[in-house]
């Protein structure tokens, strides 16, 4: 007999972003002259920057010769782009991080998905909601969750931090035991931010509680004001109970091409079942090594080169293009009198639904009457609810007319 995973019969529904997709296939079969504008999963939509696309070309003529060609390369990375992190991302803020600490991926999405894979079954596991559906997905799968309260609409076992208007989207620290406390900042969906003394807070709370902060900050690239933190190890002690993940999906186009990278600093302890501590970056390595054959040459030649004083001009202006959308969603908004949040430091716009709608009713009265895909607050988590979330990754144009198209519905 073939006996599955009972966990994965506790997942809810089918992923956010699938059953997006869904809806909007079969509106569009039904109206297959709609000219439907997406502005629903966070995917960019501007080409490669010259220098990754130069710098890849260059990687594949060195793969056609046998003197350059690579085979398998190092599971953690290579070493030319793990300096260039360290150099660029990490030291030129005051930041020291080991080349052992950093761990290149093929993107953060798996990287937040697995890392829960190293830690006990009975880890109390704290998010955000809303929150990016894999933390809480991959922790059911693990079967970390408890069961789901179709009452609630949450799960038993799961702690959930709210971030609404109420409270500027800033969840207050649990109100009870947790392990692990996974934190996005700039924040998806709501686009929101903390302070370097709001984050502060949350290491000192995990250094007093012993639990460990899984930081996600795929968005750190797009962070224009002065205080808000880029990565959480510029809060002293961090390094201590933080593990951050980074990406270039955003950053530089790297959607389908796939590269990120996870830090796990070699204090980070956790505990065995004897009580004796354990470091958490060999686990992470082991895992990695045995499970992960590492992210092609040509992928970590083209990542390196935004590093290049060329490619970090191109990706500077690319960042900027996606800014002067989210500012032409926010204020276009914000002028039919709708209330906003987000857009600021983070390609993402929250906003609250019209006339107390739920988040799936808007969304289905904007495929239907101005034909542009979103994706709806509660698809993140009943916090979620009468929100609804638009991504700045379009094209310009698309972006104005997507604003003059909600301009025309009556709301
Ligand atoms: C989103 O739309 O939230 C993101 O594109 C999802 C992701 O990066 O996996």
């Amino acid at each position: 007999m073939t006996s599955i995973n009972q966990n994965y019969l506790e997942l809810q529904g089918s992923y956010l972003f699938s059953e997006i997709a869904k809806r909007r296939t079969a509106f569009m079969s039904e109206h297959p002259n709609a000219e439907i504008i997406s502005l629903g999963i966070g995917d960019v939509t501007r080409g490669l920057p010259e220098a990754v696309l130069k710098a890849m070309h260059g990687a594949v003529d060195e793969l056609a010769a046998p003197g350059t060609f690579r085979g398998y390369g190092p599971e953690q990375g290579y070493d030319f782009l793990i300096q260039a992190i360290i150099e660029n991302d990490y030291k030129a803020r005051g930041i020291d991080i080991a080349s052992n600490e950093v761990f290149v991926s093929d993107g953060s999405k798996c990287d937040v998905g697995n890392i829960q894979e190293i830690f006990s079954e009975d880890s109390v596991v704290a998010v955000q909601d809303p929150v990016y559906p894999v933390y809480v997905d991959t922790n059911v799968m693990a079967g970390r969750s408890g069961r789901f309260n179709p009452e609630t609409k949450r799960y038993d076992n799961i702690v959930y931090l709210e971030c609404t208007a109420e409270n500027q989207f800033k969840p207050a620290l649990p109100g009870r035991k947790v392990d692990l406390i996974y934190l996005c900042y700039p924040n998806n969906p709501t686009g929101m931010t903390l302070t370097k003394e709001e984050l502060k807070a949350w290491v000192d709370y995990a250094k007093a509680n012993n639990c460990l902060i899984l930081f996600d900050s795929a968005y750190e690239a797009f962070i224009q004001e002065k205080d808000v933190p880029h990565s959480i190890y510029e809060i002293e002690g961090a390094k201590e109970v933080a593990i951050e993940f980074r990406s270039f999906s955003k950053t530089a186009g790297f959607t389908g091409v796939r590269c990120a990278y996870t830090v796990v600093p070699r204090e980070l302890k956790g505990y065995d079942a004897a009580g004796s501590a354990v470091l958490i970056n060999d686990l992470w390595n082991r895992r990695h090594t045995t499970k992960f054959n590492g992210v092609s040459y040509v992928t970590q030649r083209g990542a390196a080169a935004i590093y290049s004083p060329e490619g970090r001009e191109q990706i500077a202006s690319l960042v900027q293009y996606y800014m002067s959308n989210a500012a032409v969603i926010r204020d276009g908004l914000a002028s039919l009198g709708l209330e906003v949040f987000g857009g600021v430091n983070a390609p993402y716009i929250w906003l609250k639904t019209p006339q107390g709608m739920d988040s799936w009713t808007f969304f289905d009265k904007l495929l239907s009457e101005a034909n542009i895909v979103g994706t709806p607050g509660v698809g993140f988590g009943q916090s979620g609810q009468g929100y609804f979330r638009l991504t700045a990754f379009g094209s310009r144009e698309n972006t104005e007319k997507a604003v003059e198209r909600i301009r025309k519905l009556s709301l």
